[in-house]
């Protein structure tokens, strides 16, 4: 059974149809992105699932029941909020426990989620003292409250620079790591999500275009893998790999090489990689880009209008 499912659904709200009849799932334990630009329906999408709201036509499933008739489905769901609003004079462990006796859980539970998303030093700060990146920390600690399954992050990471930008997708990772909690993650920044998601369900003006396992998406629109290979014998080893049948070309760059291949191949070719040995200094796997597949899905346009 899909973790969510989305059965011929629309949401209408007054004259905007923010969703029209969209079909799709989620696999139980995986990193979802939801993609799409400004008000393609996102947000919709997740309090849908948080059972905020009630659809105007067709069946949202999560855990094979309706989240808006079920308090016991949502009790499972942790949710940050698209734009959060914080009262900025409350210290942070007071806020967190005034949130944990609504939420019926124990300030034990405060303590793990503070260490978990690193505010243990930060509990007696007033949030709104607080930087932007740490404040969303706060959010994401609200979030983990009651322990939750899955999490909805809207937006995580919206309004941050870079820096903070990169901090709250490194500790994403690690809390999807360490909580084996499933996480929908929406962003319109693209290749953000990139080293998070393995799972992307792309929106477009209220129509889901495509959904899927990361790896079948980009075997689907062909889209390539791209590796760096950092070697001294750069002619040495482009000879070995361009006769692989699953590469699909070999490029010298500034030390070393410049590698794309079929992705469905990636294993084979990170083992070939560690069989070459000393020959081959270093690798990074830069990853088949999100962006490329987002533009082929959007511009194939594939489910639009049926
Ligand atoms: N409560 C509401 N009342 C009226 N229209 C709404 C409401 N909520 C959403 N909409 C409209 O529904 C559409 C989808 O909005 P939604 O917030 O789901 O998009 P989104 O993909 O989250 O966009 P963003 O990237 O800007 O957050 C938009 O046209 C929006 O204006
Ligand atoms: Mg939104």
């Amino acid at each position: 059974m899909a973790m969510v499912e989305f059965r011929e659904v629309s949401k209408r709200f007054w004259k905007v149809e923010a969703l029209k009849n969209v079909s799709f799932t989620i696999p139980e334990k995986s990193v979802t992105a939801f993609l799409g630009p400004n008000g393609a329906g996102k947000t919709t999408s997740m309090k849908l699932i948080m059972g905020f709201l009630k659809p105007s036509r067709g069946t949202v499933l999560v855990w094979g029941e309706e989240p808006w008739r079920s308090e016991g489905i949502r009790a499972r769901i942790g949710y940050l909020p698209e734009k959060p609003v914080y009262p900025m004079d409350i210290a942070v462990e007071d806020f967190l426990n005034h949130l944990a006796k609504l939420k019926k859980v124990s300030r034990i539970d405060v303590n793990r989620v503070v260490k978990l998303v690193g505010l243990e030093n930060l509990v007696d700060r007033k949030i709104g003292t607080l930087s932007r990146g740490y404040i969303q920390r706060v959010g994401i600690a609200q979030s983990l409250l009651g322990d939750p399954e899955l999490l909805i992050l809207d937006e995580p990471t919206a309004n941050l620079d870079p820096s903070a930008r990169r901090e709250i997708i490194e500790l994403l990772k690690i809390l999807h790591r360490e909580l084996k909690v499933s996480m929908i993650i929406s962003s319109h920044i693209i290749p953000e999500l990139q080293e998070l998601a393995n799972y992307a369900v792309i929106i477009n003006s209220g129509f889901v275009l495509e959904y899927g396992y990361l790896n079948d998406l980009w075997k689907k629109y062909e889209i390539e893998a791209v590796f760096i290979v950092k070697t001294m014998y750069i002619d040495a080893v482009a000879k070995i790999l361009i006769d692989k049948p699953y590469v699909h070309y070999v490029k010298k760059v500034s030390d070393g090489l410049e590698i794309s291949i079929d992705p469905e191949h990636y294993k084979s070719f990170e083992n070939l990689l560690i069989e070459l040995g000393d020959m081959v200094k270093s690798y990074i796997f830069k990853t088949a880009s999100l962006g490329d597949l987002y533009e082929k899905v959007v511009k194939s346009g594939s489910k639009e209008g049926v």
